[in-house]
């Protein structure tokens, strides 16, 4: 097992702009942010200047470039520069956390358990494979078997934080708060040289598959229906016109009975009319004909 980076980006700390090692001016913030939004969707509030510049920053070491112009120029110049790949995960935020939300785990396991068919979840923003991880084992726990009919497709923009996931090795007090009978059936512990970290049970990882997927991008490599998507914590760096779009577009990907789950602060009756609260940031679709009081605009059962 190798030693992992936790699911954060190192943290940046505010220098005056007489000693930054780049000059960042304000027109080069405004590029990266109509950039990133572009690529991403993800908008940028004016006050994350500094954490634009301390990640980008490492870029241009990384590859020898001395100017934040010189280096957004090339990258404007071609749409298949490799380095775009690099400058899209540098700035994504990838805070994540096993049985993050926990209320909806519960909602999960009685979910699937009233369905026969193999079962299908989508985790749309899976970042570095907490998320994905929390769901497979609560399904293992609902069949109460570790090969249980069901798959998790875990998708995210950022590569880095794929590959995290598909490796499956994270420092060990990521478990801090799992209870151990949890922690013992689904983890590894590290030895020796290995010791701190823990490595996800082959079972779990074989119900798991990464894969790279942009929410903007016009063609998403995977197919539906699931019975349940995962959305949560990404919504909020888009606008609401792309949060529409991306509601708009789970709509067919979502069986009639399905589940949409979102984070705790978003709240997607602002933004769309295609689904309505079944619980506390649990979303199912709004079938037409159904009652109308649980589709108010910001209201939660
Ligand atoms: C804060 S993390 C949330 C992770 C997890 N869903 C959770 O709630 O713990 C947001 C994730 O969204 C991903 N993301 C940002 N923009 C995206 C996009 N356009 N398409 C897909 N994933 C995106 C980031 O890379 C990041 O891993």
């Amino acid at each position: 097992m190798h030693k992992t980076s936790p699911g954060t980006k190192p943290a940046s700390f505010s220098k005056p702009e007489s000693a930054r090692e780049f000059e960042f001016t304000p027109r080069d913030f405004e590029r990266v942010r109509a950039m990133i939004y572009r690529r991403a969707g993800i908008a940028l509030a004016d006050s994350k200047q500094e954490m634009v510049y301390s990640r980008l920053a490492r870029r241009l070491r990384a590859i020898g470039i001395h100017s934040f112009a010189i280096y957004l120029d090339s990258l404007e110049k071609t749409s298949d520069n490799p380095e775009w790949e690099a400058f899209t995960n540098a700035l994504t935020t990838n805070l994540t956390s096993f049985f993050r939300e926990a209320h909806h785990f519960p909602i999960l396991a009685e979910h699937v358990k009233a369905r026969r068919d193999p079962i299908s979840v989508w985790c749309a923003a899976s970042s570095t494979g907490e998320e994905p991880y929390s769901i497979a084992m609560t399904l293992c726990e609902a069949f109460d078997s570790l090969t249980p009919p069901a798959q998790v497709i875990a998708t995210d923009i950022d590569t880095n934080v794929l590959a995290v996931g598909e490796k499956g090795i994270y420092s060990a007090d990521r478990l801090e708060k799992m209870s151990s009978e949890r922690a013992k059936r689904f983890f590894l512990r590290g030895k020796g040289e290995q010791a701190g970290l823990v490595r996800v049970r082959s079972e779990l990882q074989n119900l798991v598959s990464f894969k790279r997927l942009n929410l903007l991008s016009d063609s998403w490599p995977i197919t539906g229906p699931f019975d349940v998507i995962f959305c949560r914590n990404v919504m909020i760096y888009f606008d609401k016109p792309t949060q529409g779009k991306i509601l708009s577009r789970f709509v067919p990907l979502l069986k009639p009975d399905g589940l949409l789950f979102a984070g705790h602060s978003e709240n997607f009756l602002y933004v769309s009319e295609d689904f309505r609260l079944r619980g506390k940031t649990v979303y199912e679709l709004a079938k037409s004909g159904a009652p109308s009081g649980s589709r108010l605009v910001g209201g939660e059962k």
